[in-house]
């Protein structure tokens, strides 16, 4: 399989996997229902070479954190990323708040479900429209300089606003809408190869993130992203051993 390497030298392989789905449905809210299997699920993948798992506060809230950190968190093979900046009340009620003061209580949280003195990478989920940029940036890099998260990611932004994270911190990653039938953040892609850094693609099989199933032919999908460029890491959802196992396949030919 194919690796990225990140800025502190560790190289992780280019097929991981998103776990929002391993949550309550409708509305990847509440815990998910057969926790055994999600567990034995995210052991498979791990065993199996994936080591890129992507995670949220926002996924259950919490939930998808927590399942995560219980599968995995104890193994030091895998690089475990979340995201922060978002609070979940229900199905589809949600609100944006990355002030520098919730940020640092998720960053805790998230430590505590994950299972790690340090996350390997923290995402900016949205950036909130009532918060400086800077302020939030501030707030992981705080974080990062207390050693709590090894690198910070931002998602869901713009070009402009990238550079603007840049200037107060450095950042590793950026997680934006992309799949070969939703192409706007295509530019993206070739910002984050020339600056050296991650992207990660999200809904990488076309799957609208409140509804269940694949809208793509799901191998020629995962490999579009992964021949686009090689600082590309794909994060396909599962919740079927089958389909993980379909997606490894592709994971191991790119
Ligand atoms: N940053 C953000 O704002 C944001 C938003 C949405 C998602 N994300 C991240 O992106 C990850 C992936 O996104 P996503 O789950 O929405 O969409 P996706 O990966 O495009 O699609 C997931 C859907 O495809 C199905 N699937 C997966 N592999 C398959 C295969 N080999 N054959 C047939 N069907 C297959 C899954 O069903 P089965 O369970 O039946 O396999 C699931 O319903 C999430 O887990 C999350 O980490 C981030």
């Amino acid at each position: 399989m194919q690796t990225f390497t990140f800025s502190d030298g560790r190289s992780i392989n280019r097929l991981g996997m998103g776990v929002m789905r391993l949550t309550g449905q409708p509305g990847n809210f509440g815990p998910y229902p057969d926790w055994e299997a999600g567990l034995a699920l995210l052991r498979q993948a791990a065993d199996n070479g994936v080591q890129l798992f992507d995670s949220a506060r926002a996924y259950g809230p919490e939930h998808a954190d927590r399942i995560l950190g219980e599968a995995l968190g104890d193994r030091d093979d895998v690089f475990l990323a979340t995201k922060g900046g978002i609070d979940k009340f229900g199905p589809s009620e949600m609100k944006r708040d990355a002030s520098p003061e919730r940020l640092t209580a998720q960053i805790e949280d998230a430590r505590r479900n994950l299972r790690r003195d340090t996350i390997d990478l923290f995402q900016l989920h949205w950036v909130d429209p009532a918060v400086p940029l800077e302020r939030s940036v501030e707030a992981l890099e705080a974080a990062r300089q207390k050693g709590h998260i090894v690198h910070i990611g931002l998602s869901n932004v713009t070009a402009e606003e990238l550079d603007r994270a840049r200037d107060v911190a450095p950042i590793a990653a950026v997680q934006n809408r992309l799949n070969m039938g939703d192409r706007d953040n295509l530019a993206m892609v070739e910002k984050t190869r020339a600056l050296g850094i991650a992207f990660l693609p999200y809904g990488p099989l076309g799957a609208n993130p409140m509804k269940q199933g694949a809208t793509l032919d799901t191998r020629k999908a995962l490999r579009w992203l992964l021949d686009l460029a090689p600082n590309v890491i794909a994060i396909p959802g599962t919740t079927n051993p089958a389909h993980l196992r379909a997606n490894l396949r592709v994971g191991a030919t790119a």
